[in-house]
């Protein structure tokens, strides 16, 4: 049967990457691929009963997401320019510079890859909990910040401190190697909106050509993060302080919606968290507030590291203005079963994590096209956006813990590749939900979907 060339190149073009990344798999005609040689048979056969080739490959489709991207750099230029920079070897523009290169280029290989919602603000010099603290103005008083944009030595004695000041605590980042500057927060602590950086880098990518979703820490996970400053009393509840705070987070959707936002996207990861009632709460009426500021705009509110427990499930999808789930589908099996028996709210968008972010060595397609399928029939095809499982800036850390023979191969599929896994999935998976609704004997490949 003909292979149509577009298809045919695509499967060449992987063949390195799956040889790679499935070493004990090397052969075309193991079992484990042959669905996807029958995609491409069915391709060649859809061909000839004339559908066009690319109309119908563009129609067919499935729009894909990832949730954040590595930050580093390929060769982690970003740490080098940020040590020159902290040892006054280079200056801030030199240190602009780099940053504005790394993200060109990340929103560019990831428009080139397909994909359709493509992250911004994921970018950070220190970390994304910083980055709010700097966009909130909670810079605790011993920074001696008098007002203003927060600039580069408010910002780095926050994160570092120095010669005068100690840093602010530091703790990880859930059960990741990463770590984040935890807010330090007080009855006294004085709000406001202090670093337009969500608003810029959106501009940024906008100039490139790409329109992206804005991502910020959403308003209740922030808080959640939060610990009191020294000295407070111990009634003081963090989530007090929602209602100084929504009116920034208003602010900076007011701009993103006139720079030309169409989505934007909350994490809210502490959803995972097994929370009390009164934290549940918090994020209803959190998002009942901000709700007339996010009219005009798909809203995804984004978890992931873990399962979402029955109780936040319930709470997530009754949000107000939320327009878009997005779960951990690979760590998050019995939040699987709830979208399952409790369903997604008629319209909105699921975005299915089913493509592992931690883990750059494998993606069982088998399965997560099993799961893409059945989450097809929850929520409509239109609806459904194949997504990564969290931020692929997760794949990075694993490197370091594989042996040497491993680590040769897996120069071949840096985060570009997994990238390219995902599209190739997304596409995959698409022709074969259409396929399957198109008779033709003998040629089905779900047949060999387990
Ligand atoms: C240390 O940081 C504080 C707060 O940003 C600043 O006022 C001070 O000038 C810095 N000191 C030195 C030695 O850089």
């Amino acid at each position: 049967m003909m292979m149509p060339s577009c298809l045919r190149g695509t499967l060449l073009s992987f063949r390195p990457i799956l040889a790679a990344l499935y070493p004990h798999h090397g052969s075309w005609l193991d079992p484990k691929w042959r669905p996807l040689v029958r995609v491409a048979c069915l391709h060649g056969t859809a061909k000839h009963s004339q559908y066009t080739e690319t109309s119908w490959l563009s129609q067919r489709k499935m729009a894909s997401h990832i949730v954040g991207y590595p930050r580093m750099g390929p060769k982690r230029e970003l740490k080098f320019a940020l040590e020159s920079f902290w040892d006054g070897k280079s200056s801030a523009e030199d240190l602009e510079k780099v940053a504005a290169d790394l993200r060109a280029s990340i929103w560019k290989q990831m428009s080139e890859a397909g994909i359709k919602y493509i992250p911004s603000n994921t970018f950070s010099y220190y970390d994304q909990v910083l980055d709010t603290t700097a966009m909130l103005g909670a810079v605790p008083d011993r920074y001696s910040w008098t007002g203003g944009e927060i600039g580069y030595s408010t910002y780095f004695s926050m994160a570092r401190g120095n010669a005068t000041v100690p840093a602010m605590e530091m703790t990880k980042w859930f059960d990741t190697n990463y770590h984040f500057i935890v807010p330090e927060l007080s009855p006294a602590t004085k709000f406001s909106y202090a670093s337009h950086k969500a608003v810029s880098e959106y501009k940024e990518a906008k100039a490139l050509g790409v329109d992206t979703v804005p991502v910020l820490v959403g308003p209740v996970s922030y808080l959640l993060l939060s610990k009191a400053a020294k000295g407070v009393e111990k009634l003081f509840s963090l989530l007090s302080l929602l209602d100084s705070i929504l009116p920034i987070y208003k602010e900076v959707v007011a701009e993103l919606k006139a720079a030309g936002a169409s989505w934007i996207q909350f994490d809210e990861p502490t959803l995972v968290k097994d929370l009390a009632a009164h934290e549940l709460a918090a994020f209803s009426s959190a998002y009942a507030e901000l709700e007339s500021a996010l009219s005009g705009l798909n809203v995804l509110t984004e978890t992931y590291f873990a399962d979402v427990p029955a109780e936040s499930y319930k709470t997530l999808t009754s949000l107000s203005g939320v327009t878009a789930y997005g779960f951990d589908l690979v760590r998050g099996t019995k939040t699987l079963e709830l979208i399952k028996s409790a369903g997604i709210p008629s319209g909105k968008y699921l975005f299915a994590g089913v493509v592992d972010g931690r883990n750059i060595w494998a993606d069982d397609l088998a399965a997560s096209l099993s799961t893409l399928q059945c989450l097809e029939a929850v929520v409509g095809k239109d609806k459904l956006v194949v997504s990564t499982s969290c931020s692929l800036m997760l794949s990075r850390k694993k490197l370091a813990r594989l042996s040497r023979s491993k680590r040769s191969l897996t120069s071949m599929c840096s985060s570009t590749e997994s990238l390219r896994e995902m599209t190739w999935l997304s596409t995959l998976a698409s022709n074969c939900l259409v396929l399957h609704l198109l008779p033709m004997d003998g040629c089905n490949p779900m047949d060999h979907v387990a």
